[in-house]
């Protein structure tokens, strides 16, 4: 039986999204990046259980596999240039193209390769966690890891493509399942607020993994809802800023856990402390962090800082962050359930109050 699948353009390049559609991939590799050789990366986890679903469907003769370790740590320079020698020593020319199968992590560091290797070739993703197939994949970002910070070196390159297929969640770890409903939480209330409502109540069959369908929903509106975003707006001028909802002062939270917390878990905190800052500036709905933590909560992630954390530091690690402007921070607000105001201030004292009594809650 051949599944449904679903197609959502952005710009030069679809977002097909489909049960099954890795075994099948190789229609649309063709018609959307064809090469002479094809080299799919991808990581330790994700090669053994996918890749040579790929390379057949690619055509063996033709394609071969580079994998890395699978974690954040190897998104570097040095798996960067790995790679690219790798290419280099197995003879790879100008008609190449890449193959990303895996998380945000390899279609970040396969994109970046595929950005600079002979001055950019074609790349297709194939996301295979939920945060790559909804956000990472999405949107033409790659780049990878420094000393400095994370995404600190990289370039925009478009995929020819992006090739999700849902089945492949099934071997996903529960918790990088819930990291990335966080960012489809995210969608929804910064965009939709049906689509909000439509997530919430089906929070526990995806949890329990006993609704395929309701997963597959998730993902093209989630899908949709960036892909929209990105399409009017690539480079974060404007309405993409609305994207960083819960991820001011979320990534200060990741950062400060060392990394050891999942992006999404991070984002769910940021999230719950943004909309109460919201509302005490008086851009937000009174109620809206209520909602939030209520869902946030059915999805298993966490809503407060967990003990140990210092409110200080996490205020001073905002000003790390990419999205302040001449060192003033403006956060990514939401108006209500469904609607997002970005560019907004905050004064610190308010900001570090919010922190410590979510610090102190625990
Ligand atoms: N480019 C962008 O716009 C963008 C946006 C958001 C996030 N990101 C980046 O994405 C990265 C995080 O992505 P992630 O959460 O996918 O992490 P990840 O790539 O590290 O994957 C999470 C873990 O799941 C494993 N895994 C992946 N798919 C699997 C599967 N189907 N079955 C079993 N195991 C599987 C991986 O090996 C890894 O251990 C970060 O580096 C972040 O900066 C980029
Ligand atoms: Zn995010």
């Amino acid at each position: 039986m051949v599944a449904d699948v679903s197609e959502i353009g952005i710009d030069s390049y679809a977002v097909h999204i489909g049960d099954g559609l890795l075994e099948r991939a190789g229609d649309i590799i063709r018609s959307s990046a064809r090469a002479h050789r094809y080299a799919i990366i991808s990581d330790s986890n994700v090669a053994p259980l996918y890749a040579e679903r790929l390379r057949n469907a690619a055509g063996r003769e033709s394609t071969e596999v580079f994998t890395i370790p699978a974690g954040e740590e190897h998104k570097t320079r040095e798996r960067w240039s790995a790679l690219t020698d790798a290419l280099l020593a197995a003879g790879f020319g100008r008609d190449t193209t890449i193959l990303a199968l895996g998380g945000g992590v390899v279609g970040d560091l396969a994109g970046f390769v595929a950005a600079t290797y002979m001055r950019g070739v074609p790349f297709v993703q194939l996301p295979t966690t939920l945060l790559a197939m909804i956000d990472a994949s999405i949107g033409g970002k790659t780049g990878v890891d420094t000393a400095a910070g994370k995404n600190l070196v990289g370039a925009f390159h478009r995929p020819r493509a992006v090739i999700a297929d849902p089945a492949v969640l099934a071997t996903l770890p529960a918790n990088h399942l819930r990291s990335g409903l966080a960012e489809a939480v995210k969608h929804g209330a910064i965009a939709d607020a049906a689509y909000y409502k439509k997530i919430d109540a089906a929070l526990p069959s995806i949890l329990a993994a006993s609704d395929d369908a309701a997963l597959r929903t998730l993902i093209v509106r989630s899908v949709e809802i960036k892909a929209g975003i990105v399409l009017q707006d690539e480079r974060e001028g404007g309405l993409r800023r609305n994207l960083n909802f819960g991820h001011t002062l979320g990534h200060a939270i990741e950062l400060e856990s060392g990394y050891t917390m999942l992006h999404g878990e991070a984002i769910a905190i940021g999230m719950i402390l943004e909309a109460q800052l919201g509302e005490r500036l008086g851009v937000t709905a009174a109620g809206t962090m209520q909602f939030l933590r209520d869902t946030l909560t059915r999805a298993e992630l966490p809503v407060a800082i967990p003990s140990g954390f210092d409110a200080a530091r996490i205020l001073s690690a905002t000003r790390g962050d990419k999205k302040a402007r001449d060192g003033v921070i403006e956060y990514a607000l939401l108006a209500e359930i469904g609607r997002a105001v970005a560019g907004v201030r905050a004064p610190d004292e308010m900001v570090l109050d919010l922190l410590t009594q979510s610090a102190s809650a625990q």
